[in-house]
């Protein structure tokens, strides 16, 4: 039998909860990082063209995919692929939803505890007093373990990554309605004010130090982050970057935005909602996430340190540069606490989405009670986790970060766009998305969906497994004492591909359900 399943509470729940599920840390330290380093303004062109391009029209899919789905009781890949493609493969290849969402929570979980660390510091003013770029850093590195100059051992780092973990978990237990739903009722206005008031500290920074910099100033930043460089705009590595940061922005390809959708009851409205969360979530990254932490690192380091720190990336745009420059404003422990509670609020309410697939494919294929498949997910994460955190140092996070994190996600992304558009049919996909629709998607779409983002995907894979994936596999630009741990992290990633692959074989030769699912879809 079919499983009655949960449906979201209300509206503005299920817009707040699938906004939450997008907005993340990627919004406040990946996309300054990505812009600033790829060309300032002349990213925003490939930027807006992959967002129209790819991200709307991926979010309508996975919308659809997941409502789809959700009627059959699937509220993950394997079975939602089952139900739209009816060949025997379409539930392996949807383990890859299940892949990439799980190895994601497993460090994102991770940087997510670090930022509930800093709003603690901040508060309590743990590292006001340190007041150079490289005694910030080493603050940094001691809680991440690798010396002992600040915290005598990885304890305190375990201790925040125990209490997010928790937390995480305890959302997830509660369920749906009363888990996701009504930690993104809090968490999201409190994030977006959180964010808003910052930006407009930012504002009004002006020129902290006009009499020795005068041209340290914010509107420096604005001009670095902004200015186009059209340069770049012939160069691979701009277009692969943008259309990474919209995958990864948006939540596609992880699972986790049809795994929510799967709530949806048969006829409740998917265009309008999609794109008021890509509407949230483009706003709080290219408004919010662009105004506070580049253009006030240029107010207080200057342009020149500032490029250096986003080469060097977004932990130590988020973690090293901004606890220094709170440190010089008034209130900065409370500005500080804010900063980094508001970057712990993205993270959780995108974290509790990556766990939601493995958690719904435990409770529909081994029916499982939601408390056990939140404990069993719950415990094998925490297990991985401690390989992130112990071989930190060594490039694990990175590694995980570019197979799981990015690459993954347009080879999942073009799965299910060609098995939307092309096997399930783009006609019947149409109408999918356009059933109970509280607004009308201009029909332009339908001919972006079938051709256009399944050619524009084809060609960034091509491009980027010639470019990145082959070097990356090679290791060729890895130091050789990482080597092993990449390797290390390559087994892991290899190993729970496996058990997935295990579980969904054994998973259709035991669960009727799915035989059933399948004869009433042919039916
Ligand atoms: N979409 C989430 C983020 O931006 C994963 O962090």
């Amino acid at each position: 039998m079919i499983q009655k399943r949960e449906n979201w509470g209300t509206k503005i729940g299920l817009i707040l909860a699938m906004a939450g599920n997008a907005l993340g840390l990627g919004n406040f330290l990946r996309f300054p990082v990505q812009a600033a380093t790829n060309g300032g303004g002349s990213f925003m062109i490939p930027y807006f063209i992959a967002l129209l391009l790819l991200g709307i029209p991926m979010v309508l899919v996975e919308w659809s995919i997941g409502r789809y789905g959700g009627k059959y009781g699937h509220g993950s890949l394997p079975g939602m692929f089952d139900v739209m493609w009816k060949n025997k493969i379409a539930k392996f290849v949807g383990m890859l939803g299940l892949f990439s969402s799980g190895a994601i929570l497993i460090y994102y979980t991770y940087i997510e505890s670090w930022s509930l660390a800093y709003s603690f510091f901040s508060i309590t003013k743990t590292y006001f007093g340190l007041d150079s770029f490289g005694e910030m850093h080493t603050f940094l590195t001691s809680y991440q373990g690798a010396n002992d100059k600040y915290f005598p051992s990885i304890g305190t780092a375990y201790i925040f990554l125990i209490i997010t973990f928790a937390a995480n978990f305890y959302v997830l237990y509660k369920g749906v309605a009363k888990g996701i739903e009504k930690l993104a009722l809090i968490a999201m206005p409190l994030l977006l004010l959180f964010a808003i008031a910052i930006m407009i500290r930012v504002l009004t920074l002006g020129t902290p130090d006009p009499v020795n910099h005068p041209d340290w100033n914010v509107m420096a930043g604005f001009s670095y982050i902004w200015n186009p460089d059209f340069s770049l705009l012939s160069s691979a590595k701009v277009w692969l970057a943008a259309a990474g940061q919209i995958f990864f922005t948006l939540s596609i390809g992880m699972g986790t935005l049809s795994a929510y959708a799967s709530y949806l009851k048969e006829k409740d409205d998917i265009a309008l909602g999609s794109l008021a969360t890509v509407s949230l979530n483009e706003f709080a990254e290219v408004i919010l996430g662009a105004s506070i932490a580049i253009p006030i690192a240029v107010a207080f380091f200057g342009l020149t340190t500032t490029q250096e720190i986003a080469a060097g990336g977004a932990f130590n745009l988020g973690f090293v540069s901004m606890p220094l420059i709170f440190q010089h404003l008034p209130f900065g422990d409370i500005l500080g606490f804010m900063w980094f509670l508001l970057l712990f609020f993205a993270g959780i309410t995108s974290s509790v989405a990556m766990a939601q697939p493995i958690i719904s494919f435990l409770e529909e294929q081994f029916k499982v009670t939601k408390r056990k498949a939140t404990a069993i997910v719950g415990g094998i994460a925490f297990l991985c986790i401690n390989l992130v955190v112990i071989f930190f140092q060594y490039g694990f996070l990175d590694e995980m970060d570019y197979w799981s994190g990015t690459f993954t996600l347009v080879i999942i992304a073009l799965i299910e766009v060609i098995i939307f558009a092309w096997i399930f049919g783009i006609d019947k996909g149409w109408n999918e998305i356009n059933k109970g629709a509280l607004i009308k998607i201009p029909s332009v779409y339908k001919f972006i969906i079938k051709y256009v983002t399944p050619l524009y995907l084809i060609v960034i894979l091509v491009v980027w497994t010639y470019q990145d994936a082959i070097p990356i596999l090679l290791l060729n630009d890895v130091s050789p004492e990482q080597v092993p741990y990449r390797w290390i992290a390559r087994g892991l990633m290899i190993g729970i591909a496996i058990a997935l692959l295990v579980m969904i074989g054994f998973a259709w030769k035991h669960n009727k359900s799915n035989q059933i699912s399948q004869e009433k879809m042919e039916g």
